[in-house]
């Protein structure tokens, strides 16, 4: 059965309090359900991880394919435009790596435009709300993962 990582980046945690504005209300336990209860269908297992710490994303990347994950799943949130330290992890974890965003990046502010993680991930959906979590696990699962 496959096993894959589930990683939400900064304030991440704060989803339905957050600028509900820009972010919606659902709150990060109800992405959790979805994302659990869309694994049961395909019969996987989700470890899901929420941190506000760079180098702790770039530990659990670094540790996932010794942990026996055959994917991960990412929301790298403001480190998205501003960490080389998480993309080096990205590439170098030898885990096949979707990137997702709640909102359409390329929308908003320029500061957002650019990702350093989307040209080391295997692909990135953005801008579905909740369903670009949804649509990423399945397009994961899609890889073929071993
Ligand atoms: C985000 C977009 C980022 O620019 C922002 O810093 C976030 C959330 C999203 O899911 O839309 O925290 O990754």
């Amino acid at each position: 059965m496959n096993k894959i990582l589930v990683i939400h980046g900064p304030n991440l945690n704060l989803l339905g309090r957050r600028e509900p504005a820009v972010y919606g209300h659902l709150t990060l336990a109800k992405i959790n359900a979805l994302l659990k209860l869309e694994a049961k269908k395909h019969k996987v297992t989700l470890v899901i991880k929420q941190s506000n710490h760079e180098g702790e994303i770039v530990d659990l990347l670094g540790m996932g394919k010794k942990n026996k994950f055959q994917g991960v799943l990412i929301n790298p949130a403001a480190y998205t435009h501003t960490s080389v330290a998480i993309r080096d992890a990205v590439a170098a974890c030898g885990l096949p790596v979707v990137e997702v965003h709640l909102t359409n990046i390329h929308a908003r502010e320029e500061f957002r435009h650019k990702s350093l993680i989307s040209p080391v991930a295997q692909g990135t959906i953005l801008g579905f709300g909740v369903q670009s979590y949804i649509l990423g696990l399945a397009a994961l699962l899609d890889l073929n993962l071993k």
